[in-house]
């Protein structure tokens, strides 16, 4: 071969490797917790996982810790298309689509493995659907965490214990009623600035889950946790709606069920990290006290009954959920 030739070939062989660089598309994926939080190891896995199911075509590059900011900023920058996805909080939803409230009902699942049935039963897959028209983003499928305890800096054996306390809650409205119909003084805290608020007394207590109180070591600054699985307290996967309609059909395919798979797995993981980390609390001088709906007396009649007219997606879920323990 003559040696233009060959430089002729090299060429055409750079601009074709080049051509399939730039078609190569980078995921921008936010989320609120740390690294090292599952929910953040979950989104680093789909990423991988997606580059690999598509030869290259897509990446993920992961922002974990608020690094793109609060969530309410992200979803705005998901409706701008500024962010192409994100793994939030359901309690962030839920500011903006009130029905989604229904999904923190006191002792609406037993546990995380129940949690992942009921949220991906016909009701709660019917609310991801309203999620493009209601706020510009594609909900993918539903994750878990572990379930709602609280971790107080008091000795707390009775629910009238935390009447008047000082509790950290995540702001949005099922959780605030909860906290009311209890007597607290809630306070609406980001979890970041939970560890110094219990150690300066700003809060008596916090509402968390045992991943938080063991790895952001808020055991540290509590007396009891109460073991009381009061809610369940989903991630949702979200794409950007107008990242969405760029996309080819058989990309979204992809991209959906890769990340569906990757949050459903969650739901299993849980179920296993929480009771390696109860046992590490165990280990600690936290008292652990594990409590059912009994220990909150008429509390939950009140707050089923504010909730029941507010939305018709509660009494779905709860024959749902009736209908997974026959
Ligand atoms: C919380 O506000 O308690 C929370 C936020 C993100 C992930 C898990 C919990």
């Amino acid at each position: 071969m003559s040696f233009k030739r060959v430089v002729t070939a090299l060429a055409v062989a750079i601009g074709i490797a080049s051509s399939a660089a730039s078609a190569a598309k980078e995921l921008r994926l936010g989320l609120i917790v740390p690294g090292t939080h599952d929910w953040s190891q979950a989104a680093v896995a789909m990423g991988k996982d997606l580059e690999k199911k598509s030869d290259g075509k897509y990446t993920v590059t992961v922002f974990p810790a608020g690094q793109l900011g609060n969530e309410a900023q992200m979803l705005q920058q998901l409706q701008t298309g500024a962010l192409d996805m994100a793994f939030m909080t359901v309690a962030e939803i839920t500011n903006r689509v009130p029905d989604f409230g229904a999904l923190f009902a006191p002792y609406l699942v037993r546990d995380v493995r129940e949690s992942g049935l009921l949220l991906n039963g016909p009701t709660a897959q019917k609310m991801l659907g309203r999620l493009p028209r209601e706020i510009g983003a594609v909900g993918v499928g539903y994750g878990g965490a572990s379930m709602r305890l609280m971790l107080n800096a008091f000795p707390t054996n009775n629910v009238g214990d935390i009447k008047g306390r000082k509790m950290r809650i995540t702001p949005f409205p099922p959780v605030r009623d909860f906290y009311q119909l209890l007597g607290a003084a809630s306070t609406p805290m980001p979890v970041t600035d939970v560890y110094d608020s219990l150690a300066n007394g700003q809060v008596d207590g916090v509402d968390a889950d045992m991943e938080l109180v063991w790895r952001m070591k808020f055991y540290e600054r509590g007396k009891t946790l109460l073991y009381s699985s009061h809610m369940m307290f989903p991630v949702i996967g979200l794409v950007s709606g107008r990242v969405w309609q760029q996309l080819p059909p058989a990309d979204r395919e992809l991209i959906s069920s890769t990340a569906k798979q990757h949050l459903n797995g969650l739901f299993d993981s849980y179920m296993q990290v929480e009771k390696e980390m109860l046992k590490n609390i165990q280990g600690t001088n936290v008292n652990v006290k594990v409590a059912g709906p009994e220990f909150f007396g008429d509390t939950l009649e009140k707050w089923e009954e504010i909730w029941l007219k507010r939305t018709p997606v509660l009494a779905d879920l709860r024959k749902e959920s009736a209908a997974l323990r026959k």
